[in-house]
């Protein structure tokens, strides 16, 4: 038995019933509980993991509230949730050929690949049977893990922020690439205007365009966020400036601004993820055969659009989730390189997780947030621990 965080359709119900179901009351500090979690055996494709550091992730957060599905209640009353972490591997089954006792892995979160490699469920999420990493051990199979990079350049921390993030702005961007590209060749046109909204996995998708030789722009409410993108060359836009897009003369003044910043043109390649008001703003300031690409409903599930409008102006939406395995490693290979992930200033302890995704919730942090589980770090890992 080890320590693993859970969530249980009782505390989600306890919770509601508490806030009389008023979602922004909810305390999602009480819905996520420190647990125990019996390790199944270790089989011969498997590998027994030590959890070093994890980083939050939002459908923790769409798990506690049920805003979106009552995961914990389809998954029969209770999930381990954690679906990005950072592991010191401790035993191997005996046909595992790709880690040792010692390596340093990285998980990934793609529960069940369709034919062609998306992901039909993800980990620890709707994938069924599936334990999360929010945990002090687990076993998974070899097929979940990828070797850490670890002289990649970036730190640990930084590390532990990309196993979920990294790939799945690989997957946005090369989708929402690949889309522009059959509307608009290279030869026609070398350089795109590429928009984020606010959030990790928009500032990676923008950091793959800034590194392909794009114009990238990064609209966020948090200036410390901003001011690390600028550093990368990524012009920065404050969206409190625009009252995040509160109503129609936000989001006029908003496209006037994103015109100004381009010549008049507007963005070629848009990356929302949060949707709600977010999504008029982005589709306002489209280019001409814009696409607008999506892997995330943080702010709403449904979207509204002119169909017409979006046909004269050629506009293409696409909806994504996580990678493929493939992409996963290949988005890998980036880190360091084109993904340089900002990190929330406090990396938590293991016993304040609930606290880390309360504040993710709330929105009051600086960067990606991580948690440290491990009480020791392995002398390798512990070198570029600052
Ligand atoms: N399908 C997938 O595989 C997949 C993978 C990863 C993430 N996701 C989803 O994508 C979404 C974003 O994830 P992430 O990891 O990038 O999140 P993140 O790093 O925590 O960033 C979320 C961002 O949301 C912005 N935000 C919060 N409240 C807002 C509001 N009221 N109006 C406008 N912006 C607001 C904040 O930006 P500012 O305050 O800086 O503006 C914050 O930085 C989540 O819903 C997540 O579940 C999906």
């Amino acid at each position: 038995m080890v320590k693993a965080y859970a969530i249980t359709a009782d505390a989600v119900a306890a919770e509601r019933a508490r806030v009389n179901d008023d979602l922004d009351k909810v305390d999602i500090a009480r819905v996520v509980r420190l647990d125990t979690v019996e390790l199944p055996e270790v089989g011969p494709t498997d590998v027994h993991l030590r959890i070093l550091a994890v980083s939050a992730e939002h459908n923790l957060a769409h798990a506690a509230l049920a805003d979106t599905v009552n995961i914990a209640e389809l998954r029969g009353g209770k999930i381990f949730p954690g679906n990005s972490a950072v592991g010191e591997v401790v035993a191997v089954g005996r046909e595992v050929t790709r880690f040792k006792p010692g390596d340093i892995a990285l998980t990934h979160c793609n529960g069940e690949p369709d034919r062609f490699g998306y992901p039909l469920k993800i980990w620890a999420y709707d994938q069924p049977e599936s334990i999360g990493w929010y945990g002090e051990e687990a076993v998974v199979g070899e097929w979940q893990l990828i070797p850490a990079p670890m002289d990649c350049g970036l730190n640990f921390w930084e590390i532990a922020a990309l196993p979920l993030r990294a790939p799945t702005a690989y997957h946005l961007w090369r989708r929402a690439l690949g889309i522009y590209r059959v509307k608009v060749s290279r030869e026609h046109q070398a350089e795109l205007n590429v928009l984020g909204f606010g959030g990790g996995v928009s500032e990676l998708f923008l950091m793959l365009a800034k590194h392909e030789g794009h114009n990238a722009f990064f609209c966020s409410g948090s200036p410390e966020r901003r001011e690390a993108l600028e550093k990368l060359g990524i012009t920065p836009i404050d969206q409190k400036a625009f009252n995040r897009f509160a109503d129609r003369g936000d989001i006029k003044a908003f496209n006037g601004e994103a015109k100004k910043l381009t010549g008049g043109v507007g963005m070629h390649i848009v990356c929302d993820m949060l949707r709600g008001p977010v999504f008029p703003a982005g589709i306002a300031c489209s280019a001409r055969q814009g696409v607008n690409v999506s892997a995330g409903w943080q702010l709403s599930k449904a979207i509204n659009y002119d169909s017409a409008g979006m046909s004269v102006k050629q506009l293409t939406l696409d909806h994504t989730h996580y990678d493929t395995l493939v992409g996963c490693a290949a988005a890998t290979e980036l880190y360091g390189k084109v993904f340089k992930p900002t990190i929330h200033r406090e990396i938590y302890a293991f016993e304040d997780l609930p606290r880390a995704i309360h504040e993710m919730h709330a929105n009051t942090q600086t960067g990606i947030p991580i948690i440290q589980v491990a009480s020791s770090l392995p002398a390798s890992v512990a070198a570029i621990a600052p």
